[in-house]
């Protein structure tokens, strides 16, 4: 199963994602057998590293993302993942807008797919503060725990 996750700037949100998701199944029965990327409805960061603030959040909690970076959505994103995990209802919007006629992906919202209620986003803290890139790594931590019941219970 490959699972994409997306968000605006791909420097905040969608690599703590990826980081998070990444470590959580990697430590579960699943590790092997589930691919994760990340990528931004937005180019204006293409080819740059996580923000120093989002590197610094996910070390705190024993993951690196030091080395991921950002790259645009693209149309073939559509048919290389499974699933499209948006960030907020902006970003799935813009997802399922740009969708190419032969789309085979399902474009959801990340939270609301992991079983933490419907329309929830993920708040972007890019103009916040630490609490506000603490309160996303709770978030995205508890999503990427929830993702990997359901595809234990469901199958990847
Ligand atoms: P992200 O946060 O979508 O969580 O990566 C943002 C990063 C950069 C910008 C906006 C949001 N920006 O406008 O440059």
């Amino acid at each position: 199963m490959k699972l994409l996750v997306v968000c605006l700037g791909n420097i905040c949100r969608s690599p703590m994602a990826e980081g998070a998701l990444r470590a959580r199944i990697e430590a579960s029965p699943l590790a092997g057998r589930v691919q994760i990327d990340s990528c931004g409805t937005g180019d204006w960061h293409e080819g740059e590293p996580p923000d120093r603030r989002a590197i610094a959040c996910a070390r705190g909690h024993g993951v690196d993302i030091s080395g991921l970076r950002a790259r645009p959505l693209q149309a073939s994103d559509y048919t290389a993942f499974d699933v499209l995990l948006c960030a907020d209802l902006q970003n799935l919007k813009d997802v399922r807008r740009r969708a190419p006629a032969d789309s085979t992906a399902k474009s959801v919202l990340l939270m609301e797919w992991a079983g933490a209620g419907a329309g929830m986003a993920i708040p972007d803290p890019y103009t916040g503060d630490h609490d506000h890139f603490e309160e996303v790594w709770r978030m995205v931590d508890s999503a990427a725990q929830a993702v990997v019941e359901k595809l234990l219970r469901e199958g990847p």
